[in-house]
């Protein structure tokens, strides 16, 4: 006789086929495009933002931000009351994002930032990180796949020192190799195929001049739990191209030590200040590139 394991799997009904109304396949047509997990990447985002008048600019964006799951949890509207407009819940969450980033940036980024560094922000969506790093740094790369995103980002006031930029490579050619001093990214690694954060784990090793760090979130596989998301690999990633991959801290860590990282220390992003409450925050990994190591003997003594 079937165990009650067996017969819950095998009395599981088979998931319905995906079929897509009319208003979501017009919806993944505007919004999200054929470059894998590139959404907002339509490049007329940029015409819009251009077009549309400087007190629109912020809601406009958020607005359009909120319709991804990148950008805005799924869901996100449920957990402000009814009584709230629409318009007024965009707002709270932005707002409610920018207190989140500003906890990142104090604890993750300051204490590596110099005022002469150069410091990239991969996957900085819409560069709220970016954003508030620019003061504490010499320079802000901040590097998106979508060009809506990027578009989005440029249109709104921003620093002198920021520079967005638009990637579609799976790799960094455009960044000389030992130019930067902080190689920043967060909640995007977990969102990339294997073989591209194999990549781009080798390109931010490129990049680092030797002493420079990098500071990575990623969420790592719980136990039990399954190597890709299948909340996030249905519907969602078809619609907006959000996939998950998870990997054990093993498979990570020699991920990193193939791209040429040596010294590299994991903590959950619950043991920071401020985050201890948070359920799905996932894993912060510090490494970086070993200094220069002294050209003679008499350098070293002096
Ligand atoms: C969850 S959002 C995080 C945005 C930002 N780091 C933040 O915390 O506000 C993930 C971002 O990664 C970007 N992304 C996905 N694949 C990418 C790639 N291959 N290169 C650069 N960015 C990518 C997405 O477009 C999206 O903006």
């Amino acid at each position: 006789m079937a165990n009650s394991a067996e017969k819950q799997v095998t009395s599981r009904p088979a998931p319905a086929p995906y079929r897509p109304s009319l208003f979501t396949r017009l919806q993944q047509f505007v919004f999200a495009s054929s470059k894998d997990h590139a959404f907002l990447d339509r490049p007329y985002f940029g015409v819009v933002m251009a077009l549309t008048p400087k007190r629109w600019k912020r809601p406009l964006a958020n607005y359009l931000l909120a319709l991804s799951p990148h950008y805005f949890l799924p869901n996100w509207e449920k957990k402000y009351p009814d009584e709230l407009t629409y318009a007024d819940k965009v707002a709270a969450n932005a707002e409610e994002g920018l207190g989140y980033r500003r906890k990142l940036v104090n604890q993750l980024i300051i204490p590596h930032a110099a005022a002469d560094a150069s410091m990239l922000d991969f996957g900085c969506g819409p560069g709220v990180i970016a954003i508030m790093a620019a003061p504490h740094v010499g320079k802000v790369t901040a590097v998106d796949v979508s060009r809506g995103v990027i578009a989005i980002s440029k249109a709104l006031d921003h620093p002198e020192n920021v520079e967005f930029v638009a990637n579609r490579r799976n790799d960094l050619a455009f960044i000389a190799s030992e130019s930067l001093d902080l190689v920043f990214s967060f909640v995007v690694l977990q969102h990339l195929k294997p073989e591209q954060v194999e990549s781009f784990l080798k390109e931010f090793y490129r990049v680092l001049k030797p002493g420079g760090k990098a500071v990575l979130q990623i969420k790592l596989r719980e136990q039990g739990q399954p190597r890709h998301d299948p909340g996030v690999g249905g519907w969602l990633h078809r619609r907006t191209m959000l996939r998950m991959v998870f990997y054990t801290r093993r498979q990570m860590l020699q991920m990193l030590k193939r791209s040429g990282f040596r010294e590299i220390s994991i903590r959950n992003l619950r043991e920071y200040e401020g985050f201890e409450k948070e359920l799905d925050n996932g894993q912060i990994i510090i490494t970086g590139k070993p200094g220069p190591v002294p050209a003679t003997a008499e350098q070293a003594i002096a």
